[in-house]
C-alpha cells in the first residue's frame, strides 16, 4: 500500500513510500481511500513541520473520502461498503472542544489520510453525502466544516443576515454557499476580477476587487448602507482582522480562522464596537453529520478547481502554493 509521508521541510520532502497494510484494530475501520482534498494547513504543515512541533514521518493531509473495506471488533457504527469521510478531528464527538480532540487531528499530531488505505476511529468517520461522488465529498471535513461551524453553529447565521467572505480559497466559498443555504446574503471580496469571474454563478449578494479597492472594508460598509456586516469569516488573521472589524456593524460576530494575511491585531476598536470574536478550530463529529445533512438536503456541491493523480500530488501543492484556485484542489487515487 502507498502512502505520502513527510520527511523533511517543503514540498521537496513528500516522499511517496510502500508501508505495510493497515489492519482496523478494536474500534477501528480500513478505508480505501478514492480522494484527498488539500488545505493551507497541509501546505503550512508540509513547509515548516518542526515549528509545528510535527514528527517526522508523517502522513499529511486532514480530508479523505472513500469506501470503509473492513471494520474491527465492536464497530457498529459503519460497515464494509460504506461511503465515509474523515473527520479532521479523530476523537471529537460533540459539545466544546479539549485538549484529546487537539491531539487528534489529522496530518498533524497524528498520520493523515494521504495514502491508499488508512485505518481511522469509527467515530473519526461519518457517511458521505449521497449527492456527491468521492472527489466532491474529500473537500467536506476541513473548509466546509470550517465555515459552517463558524456561521452555522458559532455565529447562529439567520435568513436575512450580512456575511463577509474573505477571498475564493476553499473556506471562503464554502461560507459563501453556507450563507447562500440559510437565505443569508454573501458579500464577497477578493484580489482577482478574474476569480470573481469564475464565481459569478455561486450566489455572491455583492462582491469586491480589492485589485483596484484596497479600502475594501470602505466598499463593504458602502453596500451595506453603513452598517456593516452581520459575520465575518476571517481567514486573513491578524493583516486583515483590523479592516474586518471596520466593515462589521456594532455588535456583529467576527470568526477568527485563518493566518493568511499574518500581521498584528488592535484590540480596542474590538471593544469599542462591541464584537464578538471566536476562534474556530474546525468542528466536531456531531457539527459534521449536521452539515452533511443540510448539504443533502440543499444538494449543495462544491466548487473544485482542479484534479491531480495520486502520483501528482507534490504538483497539487504546488498548485495549493501559487494560490490561482477557486475552491478545492483534489488529489484523485
Ligand atoms: N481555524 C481552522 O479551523 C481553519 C480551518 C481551515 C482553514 N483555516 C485557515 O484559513 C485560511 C484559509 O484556508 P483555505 O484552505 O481556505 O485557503 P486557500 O484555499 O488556500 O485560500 C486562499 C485564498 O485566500 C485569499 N487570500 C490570500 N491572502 C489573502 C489576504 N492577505 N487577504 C485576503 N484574502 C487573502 C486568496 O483569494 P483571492 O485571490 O480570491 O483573494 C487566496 O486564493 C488559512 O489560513 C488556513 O490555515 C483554518
Amino acid at each position: 500500500m502507498r502512502a505520502y509521508e513527510i520527511r523533511s521541510g517543503g514540498i521537496d520532502g513528500l516522499a511517496l513510500v510502500e508501508r505495510a497494510r493497515p489492519q482496523p484494530g478494536p474500534g477501528e475501520v480500513l478505508v480505501r481511500i478514492a480522494a484527498v482534498s488539500l488545505n493551507y494547513r497541509d501546505l503550512a504543515i508540509l513547509r515548516d513541520p518542526l515549528a509545528r512541533g510535527i514528527a517526522l514521518p508523517r502522513v499529511p493531509c486532514s480530508d479523505g473520502a472513500g469506501e470503509v473495506l473492513a471494520v474491527g471488533p465492536g464497530v457498529t457504527r459503519v460497515q464494509p461498503g460504506d461511503r465515509v469521510i474523515s473527520c479532521f478531528f479523530q476523537a471529537w464527538t460533540a459539545g466544546p472542544i479539549g485538549p484529546e480532540a487537539m491531539a487528534s487531528a489529522l496530518g498533524g499530531p497524528i498520520d493523515g489520510v494521504l495514502a491508499e488505505e488508512v485505518v481511522l476511529r469509527e467515530g473519526g468517520v461519518t457517511l458521505a453525502p449521497s449527492h456527491l461522488d468521492f472527489t466532491e465529498a474529500a473537500t467536506l471535513p476541513c473548509a466546509a466544516l470550517t465555515a459552517w461551524h463558524a456561521l452555522v453553529e458559532s455565529g447562529r447565521l439567520r435568513p436575512g443576515e450580512t456575511v463577509l467572505c474573505l477571498g475564493t480559497g476553499g473556506v471562503s466559498l464554502f461560507a459563501l454557499q453556507i450563507a447562500r443555504l440559510v437565505g443569508a446574503q454573501p458579500i464577497l471580496v477578493s484580489s482577482s476580477p478574474a476569480k470573481l469571474e469564475r464565481i459569478a454563478d455561486l450566489g455572491a449578494a455583492a462582491t469586491v476587487d480589492r485589485s483596484t479597492r484596497p479600502d475594501w472594508e470602505k466598499a463593504v460598509l458602502e453596500l451595506t448602507r453603513g452598517r456593516g456586516v452581520d459575520h465575518v469569516v476571517e481567514v486573513g488573521g491578524g493583516g486583515t482582522l483590523a479592516r474586518s472589524i471596520e466593515a462589521t456593524r456594532i455588535g456583529g460576530h467576527v470568526a477568527l480562522i485563518g493566518i493568511l494575511a499574518g500581521g498584528a491585531v488592535d484590540p480596542t476598536p474590538i471593544m469599542r464596537k462591541s464584537i464578538r470574536l471566536q476562534g474556530i478550530y474546525v468542528g466536531s463529529r456531531a457539527m459534521q453529520e449536521a452539515m452533511v445533512r443540510a448539504f443533502e438536503a440543499a444538494e449543495l456541491r462544491p466548487v473544485v478547481h482542479r484534479w491531480f493523480r495520486f502520483e501528482e500530488a507534490p504538483d497539487a501543492f504546488r498548485a495549493l502554493e501559487r494560490a490561482e484556485h477557486v475552491g478545492k484542489i483534489v488529489i484523485e487515487l
